[in-house]
């Protein structure tokens, strides 16, 4: 392709690519699924590779760039960060107002009212607007430059629009965080590697962004809401409108904010939220209540420390006290041993705990844990129960420690701790645990989602030695399982059926679910998309696996061990051999009926999900794209289909229905 038409095509991705990042991030309004999004991202990053010279600071492919760093340079702040004087009650606020109203002698004033976002604050300059670094808030005066850190977070803005801005310098302030999911995702994958994990979301945001590999960090999947500038830009004069006018300019600003008449409606919207913040997919720990106008925080000022127009209200620390009764050692399908509390049931924020996470040995000791003893527990990322501490004093003398066992309580094989982690492992890949743990794993919702197959049969196939590894599922016979506990005629054959079924899942939900520790679904898809069959895979080092974009090192060096273990390529062996799909859609059907053309889908579908059907699409060599124009060689149109079947009117492009689209990519 030529310079000028690759330049063209380069400016309508990234613009195409900015608006759906805005869409996905800032305002949680996908319009595309993620197999066309990674499409984009792929085409352009391709164009960019053939025209070095037209990669620009502010492309979507710059999110990812960096190289490790050998360390973070300090930045100085334009203007201070301060931080927030807390309260804790209603007449710790009712204090504030009055200190506000003295300050204000006599003036009428108004509230702004947002949630304090447990993370980790940050600072962002735009310089004509283009951003041109990122910082920790560090001592106030001084923090540390994570730009390459901050830039692999698809919510922050790598340019805004400088003209509509209309200001050179803009420092926006926020805080960054992990969603709880997120926290719960991360926690998940550091324990199978047999890593510490991270004791609430706010620390890991914080572990993240000192990361000092931004490919890393690009895995965390962070997140941030701005909530204010540094200095104030001229034409703004009330925080309420600078909120507006940053959301105008593409920041993720967090929706739950109130302008409030006096201190009782204050109250009141913190006491609503104090009820209402698990709903929330990440955790506050308070509310920040602001002097809306920008004149009357002129007047206010500030102290050394903070400032006298903004107050924290913080939430009181939900814990429970209860009593350790005993300790389970539970084991997950990397064979990582995880000690888990059985404690005395007690009611903590909304539901009733009796289970705590002790997460490893070193946490053991940390906390001296004894049976019987008394503990401090509390939800970390406000979902998963932890010990937080033990109350020492009320320890019975003769109370017996809680020790790590030295076996496998499964397999009892020796436990193993290897170099650099903290967890104890059983390494006997026979394990019957880890064994459960993979089948299961396997079968499971997004992997290949065979019904019938829970945890309850796969522990009675395992326990009966009909099957031991997932290999051996699509050897079962109706008449082996027959005489498992509760299985009639008719779940026999439903199970055998579902088994059948699984052999066609496409090549990205079985890289998924050959459990490789950093693969989740979309490092599967990104996989499948770029190796044409399991060889291919498998031949791939961790080099070429971490350069793909959007993987990096860990996930490059975790798919190379899992090849090279021979165990698993026995497994795989078998899975060929019964004809589960190892090779990629669409190098099925290279030459297929769309090749070389661009689709798009617009409207409802009634027989595909957007992902399947642009999984469809790409598989008869077909190229999805989210926006009609010229280049449209074909558009899909659903129920209700709108504005992008009008422009392709318009532009005379084809238009087809469902049913047509089913007829030609299934060759009926
Ligand atoms: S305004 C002068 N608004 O809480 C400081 N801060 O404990 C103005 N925080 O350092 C900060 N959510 O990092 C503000 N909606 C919000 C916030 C918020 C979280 C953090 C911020 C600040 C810390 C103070």
């Amino acid at each position: 392709m030529d310079r000028r038409s690759a330049q063209k095509e380069i400016s309508q991705l990234r613009r195409e690519i900015n608006k759906h990042d805005r869409l996905y991030y800032a305002l949680a309004r996908p319009e595309i699924s993620d197999g066309e999004y990674d499409g984009l991202m792929r085409r352009l990053s391709e164009l960019e590779k053939q025209h070095p010279d037209l990669v620009a600071p502010d492309s979507p492919t710059q999110r990812v760039a960096g190289a490790p760093l050998p360390g973070f340079a300090q930045v100085k702040h334009p203007a201070p960060m301060l931080s927030l004087d807390n309260t804790y009650n209603e007449e710790d606020l009712r204090e504030f107002d009055q200190r506000v109203g003295k300050g204000l002698a006599g003036q009428s004033y108004r509230y702004v009212v947002e949630l304090k976002i447990d993370g980790v604050a940050v600072s962002l300059l735009y310089r004509n607007g283009l951003l041109e670094y990122g910082a920790t808030r560090g001592d106030g005066a001084k923090g540390d430059d994570i730009s390459a850190n901050l830039k692999t977070i698809r919510s922050i803005p790598l340019s805004i629009h400088a003209a509509n801005a209309g200001i050179p310098e803009l420092e926006v302030r926020g805080e960054v965080y992990l969603s709880k999911n997120e926290f719960i995702r991360l926690n998940d994958i550091k324990q199978q590697e047999g890593q510490a994990v991270f004791a609430n979301p706010r620390n890991a945001a914080a572990g993240s962004l000192k990361q000092l590999d931004p490919r890393a960090v690009a895995q965390r999947k962070l997140s941030i809401f701005v909530h204010g500038m540094g200095s104030l830009p001229g034409k703004l004069d009330r925080h309420y409108q600078a909120m507006k006018f940053l959301k105008n300019l593409g920041f993720k600003v967090n929706p739950n904010i109130e302008l409030c008449q006096d201190i009782s409606q204050v109250i009141d919207y913190c006491n609503q939220w104090e009820q209402k913040r698990d709903a929330l997919d990440y955790e506050i720990d308070g509310m920040v209540i602001k002097v809306d106008s920008y004149a009357q925080q002129k007047q206010l000022g500030a102290t050394s420390h903070s400032p006298r127009w903004a107050i924290a209200y913080k939430f009181p620390a939900r814990q429970a006290v209860t009593v350790l009764r005993s300790v389970e050692f539970s084991l997950g399908r990397t064979g990582v041993v995880t000690p888990v509390a059985n404690l005395e049931p007690v009611q903590l924020s909304g539901s009733v705990v009796s289970r705590a996470t002790l997460h490893n040995d070193d946490e053991l000791k940390r906390k001296d844990l004894h049976y019987g003893d008394t503990v401090i527990i509390e939800k970390a990322g406000e979902i998963i129960p932890q010990v937080v501490r033990v109350l020492v004093e009320k320890r019975d003398k003769k109370a017996r420690p809680v020790v790590m066992p030295q076996d496998c309580p499964a397999c009892h094989t020796p436990l193993k701790r290897l170099e650099g982690e903290v967890a104890w492992r059983c390494e006997n890949v026979s394990c019957p645990a880890q064994v459960k743990g993979r089948i299961e794993h396997f079968a499971s919702r997004g992997a290949m989602d065979i019904d019938g197959l829970g945890p309850a049969v796969v522990e009675l196939l395992v326990a009966q030695e009909l099957i031991q590894d997932f290999g051996d599922l699509y050897d079962l016979q109706k008449t082996a399982l027959l005489p498992l506990e509760r299985m009639g005629e008719k779940s026999a054959d439903n199970l055998i059926a579902a088994i059948e079924k699984s052999k066609g899942n496409p090549f990205r939900r079985v890289i998924y679910s050959l459990g490789i520790i950093h693969v989740g679904t979309r490092a599967a898809r990104e996989l499948a998309n770029r190796f044409e069959d399991m060889d291919s895979l498998a031949a791939a080092g961790c080099e070429e696996i971490s350069k793909i974009y959007g993987l990096g090192p860990a996930v490059g060096q975790s798919v190379e061990n899992f090849f090279r273990n021979p165990q698993n390529l026995k497994v795989l062996e078998k899975l060929k051999r019964s004809g589960v799909r190892m090779k990629s859609e669409s190098s099925v059907k290279s030459g297929g009926i769309l090749s070389g053309m661009t689709v798009v889908l617009t409207g409802g579908l009634e027989g595909y999900t957007r992902e399947q059907a642009a999984e469809l699409i790409i598989s008869q060599g077909g190229a999805v794209s989210s926006s009609v124009s010229k280049k449209t060689s074909l558009v899909v149109a659903g129920s209700d289909p709108g504005s992008k079947m009008l422009k392709a009117e318009k532009l005379g492009v084809k238009i087809i229905d469902e049913k047509e689209f089913t007829k030609m990519v299934k060759h009926l």
